[in-house]
């Protein structure tokens, strides 16, 4: 049932991407390793059956009901033993290295470093040691990412990232961590501005606040501490490593395209929620981590008691099961945009949801070739992590959005690597694109 788009086998690569390029897939802590203790969880615990009301009001189609867990189930809002990878990293790390993968990103999960205030887990430790030499032996370099949503449930305790306190503690969990583990590649943070807005500001994840003020506090926060962890970075190993930070970057265009106020619109809205970003950062990155999802359409609405900006949806585009919008071109516009940063760019996440495995092929083949034309046109991209290597934990939509290249079974937790990895394993092997996707030139 499934169609994918896979190069032909006898034309070779039009295009390589260069020497060394780093092939991977990237996932986060709370996602997938399961079992974990932290905000989320007692977060999860309280909010599923709301979860399932609200998910009732929906039409769903069969091909999600029909999978375990569905959003009508309470142990898809649960995260629980998710893929178990924090017992089966090696398992996946094999998959990931049959995927012709040569990089891969992951998560420390603070929560379980720091159980309680100042003491620190040594087995833990000892654990993600072990990770990362499992990488090693693979030949897969490691991208660690030190923070991705999560906190301890005392850091959440002490009024998580709203307090400027968190800023130190998150420091002193860093600098054991930076101590421990011998990494070229350090994300410091994973989208600030995703978890300031879904959390302070939009009221979708905890702790459900809508408050463009407190939002603000804590994305000021966020930044703070990704400064000082760079200079703490630096200052410990010197010029040996690199340090970037996870931007979620969009690209918006107006949806009236001869129309002032929507282009003024999406002025702003670039302002605020992508340009302001890179430069709260105050050149403390030493690469751009870039994760690309889908192209938002912006439009000035002002009339029939409404006046405003909105987000408007088509609803005859190229969609994922969770309505994005697919734009593989919009990762073009983008990366041309941050190419005036002058920095190493690196594509930190880019994915779909597709239970089906439809579209996560031809997805995964156009974005690499609108990325291949931002190369070809002088943008320093030097490594692209698919979104995700394992199907995951989806937030506060549960497990039945799909995105990993590779099905898990919730029941049995086998993992079964899904058709488009082997497109996407091609491609890496090949280090380069057939000929089969043109890029389509601009009209
Ligand atoms: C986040 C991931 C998330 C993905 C898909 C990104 O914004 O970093 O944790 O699963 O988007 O929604």
């Amino acid at each position: 049932m499934s169609k994918i788009f896979p190069p032909k086998a006898d034309s070779p690569p039009v295009k390589k991407f260069s020497e060394g390029f780093l092939w991977g897939a990237a996932t986060s802590a709370h996602q997938v390793e399961g079992n974990n203790h932290n905000d989320w969880t007692e977060w999860e615990v309280k909010n599923s059956k709301i979860k399932i009301q609200n998910a009732k009001l929906q039409k769903w189609p069969n091909y999600i009901l029909q999978n375990y867990p569905n959003p009508l189930q309470e142990e898809n809002y649960i995260s629980g033993k998710a893929c178990d990878h924090y017992n089966r990293y090696e398992e996946d790390f094999d998959l990931a290295k049959k995927m012709s993968n040569n990089a891969h990103r992951f998560s420390i999960e603070w929560s379980r470093v720091e159980p309680e205030e100042g003491k620190f887990d040594s087995e833990v430790i000892e654990h993600y040691r072990d990770v990362i030499r499992a990488l090693r032996e693979r030949g897969i370099e490691p991208f660690v990412t030190l923070w991705h949503w999560t906190n301890p449930v005392w850091v959440r305790d002490i009024g998580g990232w709203e307090n400027p306190k968190t800023i130190n503690y998150f420091l002193r969990y860093a600098r054991k961590i930076v101590q421990s583990l011998d990494i070229k590649f350090w994300i410091t943070i994973n989208e600030p501005s995703v978890y300031a807005g879904a959390s302070y500001l939009f009221g979708q994840f905890p702790p459900n606040v809508k408050s463009w003020m407190r939002s603000n506090r804590v994305l000021k926060n966020l930044f703070e501490a990704h400064c000082k962890c760079y200079d703490f970075l630096h200052e410990y190993y010197g010029n040996s490593i690199a340090v970037g930070l996870s931007h979620n970057l969009h690209y918006h265009r107006p949806r009236r395209k001869k129309n002032f106020l929507d282009w003024l619109a999406v002025f702003f809205v670039n302002y605020i929620r992508d340009t302001r970003q890179i430069r709260l950062t105050q050149g403390k990155e030493d690469f751009i981590g870039l994760n690309y999802y889908y192209l938002d359409m912006i439009q000035f609405v002002f009339g029939g008691g409404r006046f405003g900006i909105a987000d408007v949806k088509n609803p005859n585009h190229w969609k994922s099961d969770m309505g994005w919008e697919i734009f593989p071109e919009g990762i073009y516009h983008v990366l041309k945009d941050l190419n005036k940063y002058n920095k190493p760019i690196y594509i930190t996440e880019n994915g779909l949801a597709d239970a089906n495995d439809i579209n996560r092929g031809k997805f995964i083949q156009e974005h690499l070739q609108w990325i291949l034309k931002a190369i070809g046109e002088g943008v320093d991209v030097r490594g692209y992590f698919h979104w995700s290597l394992l199907d995951n934990f989806e937030w506060d939509k549960g497990f039945w959005p799909r995105f990993g290249l590779v099905e898990i079974d919730y029941e049995t937790l086998e993992r079964k690597p899904r058709l488009s990895s082997k497109v996407y394993a091609e491609i890496a092997k090949a280090n380069g694109i057939n000929e089969t996707t043109k890029v389509k030139e601009e009209k």
